[in-house]
């Protein structure tokens, strides 16, 4: 079996992810994240974060999950966030109509209207897949988890939000007062949306509360083609076209400078198409599986003029998309104006217009296992996670040698150092190959090793998790040395010229 096949198993066992709540059978569509895997997803969260923050100059904001339904009534998720549905008269199971439809008959259904795709299943005379039971008509259905907040004939009607996008569409003329009324703006919200998937599967490829971290850039429309691309015009990728979906379906190699000449999609779509390419190469994802891919015209969303994914191409999960990138014009700001009556308009340079939205739109749960799928590797009897330092969940691991003479005292003493850096954990159970394997399963990036050295000249190991090179530095200079390797500020070899 392949390693990747086996991936949601070592997620399981390592302390990755799991179904949650198993202890009652699991509800599929929750994943639980174990010690490893929450701080995988929070180094994830944080390449993310500093980025915008830093290099984008955006602000971040927090709102609620739960609102009122207006807003949904508004973004129009309300009357059209539905799949076509189909439920079997006999077991009660449900299916995606349009899935079931591909599966069954190995055909595209992208595009097609419910009645062509009920006329599909009679026609082929499609029964339940798990107990050939007869099927329902196709019907819509809301993906939105509706709730009521408060009690009594007052109660609220209430939806879990589906995207955090909305959240940060609603408070825009404040965020743009506290912007000191300058475009662009750019916001990003990192938190939890929900989506009552039919039938998730794929782990956590489709879940059912799910992270996301979305940046809503608000531009006066004139940018959207003015954004200087300069630092990323020589970043390669495969890129799909709708044009070439509709040709040969070949991805073509090409240069985000080329993606702008010729007029494939804005400046900031492209840019920004770049930045996030950057960013899974930095979270340790296999580039060779990136793909950029271009929505055709019959799948783009209702409020988009142009989008874009970032794909992952997995060996065990088929393509994925982590990122979309979408001109969303300026549909959701009027819409909020229209409902809620209260004006989305700037005047910015005398100019007075509602803004175009650019929307980043990541979610952090796939691009996790795909880190996983990536980075796994097999090493004789070694099977360990080949995580970059910096999303690695623990940067180091300090140990004694031997469980006697002192060395443990003098480990301690180094691990308290460490831990104040960065983080790091201290292991004392076991014989030194053992304490390897375990830190080299969980991906912890450098391990440093006590010995009787240390003792003498105040000298320690640090050992690197891949190459299993070892270099012996002033414990003085440990923590310095772990944080430039886990920068990329220095290369291991050059980590023990330090000694010298
Ligand atoms: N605001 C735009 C928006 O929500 P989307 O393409 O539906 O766009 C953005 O979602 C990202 O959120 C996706 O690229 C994916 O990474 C993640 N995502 C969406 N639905 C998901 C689900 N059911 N489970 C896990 N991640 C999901």
């Amino acid at each position: 079996m392949a390693l990747v096949d086996e991936i949601e198993e070592i997620a399981k066992r390592r302390g990755f992810f799991w179904l949650s709540q198993e202890i009652y059978g699991g509800v599929s569509g929750f994943y639980d994240y174990g010690p490893l895997g929450a701080l995988l997803k929070q180094n994830i969260e944080k390449l993310i974060k500093e980025h915008y923050l830093q290099e984008e100059k955006c602000l971040m904001i927090e709102a609620p999950t739960l609102t009122g339904i207006d807003p949904w009534v508004a973004s129009g998720h309300v009357e059209s966030f539905t799949d076509m549905t189909i439920e079997c008269g006999k077991c009660g199971e449900a299916y995606r109509a349009d899935h079931l439809v591909e599966e069954h008959l190995k055909v595209k259904t992208e595009g097609k209207q419910a009645n062509e795709i009920q006329d599909m299943i009679e026609t082929n005379k499609i029964k339940c897949p798990k107990c050939s039971g007869i099927l329902s008509k196709v019907y819509d259905y809301n993906l939105m988890f509706k709730t009521y907040i408060g009690p009594g004939k007052t109660k609220l009607e209430a939806a879990l939000r589906p995207e955090t996008a909305q959240t940060t569409y609603m408070p825009f003329k404040r965020l743009f007062e506290i912007g000191r009324k300058k475009l662009p703006l750019g916001v990003m919200q990192i938190g939890k949306s929900f989506r009552n998937e039919i039938s998730p599967r794929k782990a956590l490829v489709r879940l059912r509360e799910f992270t996301q971290a979305e940046i809503q850039f608000f531009v006066n429309p004139k940018e959207k083609n003015e954004w200087d691309i300069s630092k990323v015009k020589d970043v390669e990728a495969l890129v799909l076209t709708k044009q070439d979906q509709k040709k040969d379906g070949k991805p073509k190699k090409m240069a985000i400078s080329d993606l702008v000449g010729k007029r494939l999609t804005n400046r900031m779509v492209a840019y920004f198409l770049a930045v996030s390419l950057l960013l899974y190469k930095k979270m340790g994802l296999d580039a060779k599986k990136l793909r950029l891919r271009q929505h055709k015209d019959n799948e783009r969303s209702f409020y988009s003029s142009d989008t874009w994914d970032v794909e992952f191409m997995s060996e065990k999960y088929g393509r994925i998309e982590l990122v979309g990138v979408a001109d969303r014009t300026d549909y959701d700001l009027k819409r909020h104006q229209e409902l809620s009556k209260q004006s989305m308009e700037v005047s910015v340079d005398g100019e007075k217009f509602i803004p175009h939205v650019i929307e980043i739109a990541y979610g952090i749960d796939r691009p996790l296992l795909c880190i996983l799928e990536s980075c796994i590797r097999q090493d004789g009897d070694r099977t360990y996670f080949s995580f970059p330092p910096s999303v690695a969940p623990y940067q180091a691991a300090v140990f004694p040698l031997v469980n006697k003479d002192g060395l443990p005292e003098k480990a301690c003493e180094i691990y308290g150092m460490l831990r104040k850096k960065f983080l790091c954990l201290y292991d004392v159970s076991g014989s030194i190959g053992k304490l390897y394997y375990r830190q080299d399963e969980a991906g912890t990036a450098y391990c440093i090793t006590v010995d009787y050295d240390t003792l003498k000249d105040n000298t320690a190991t640090i050992r690197e998790r891949d190459t299993k090179k070892q270099v012996r530095v002033f414990v003085k200079n440990l923590a310095g040395i772990i944080e430039k390797l886990t920068n990329g500020e220095i290369n291991f070899e050059d980590a023990g010229k330090a000694i010298k």
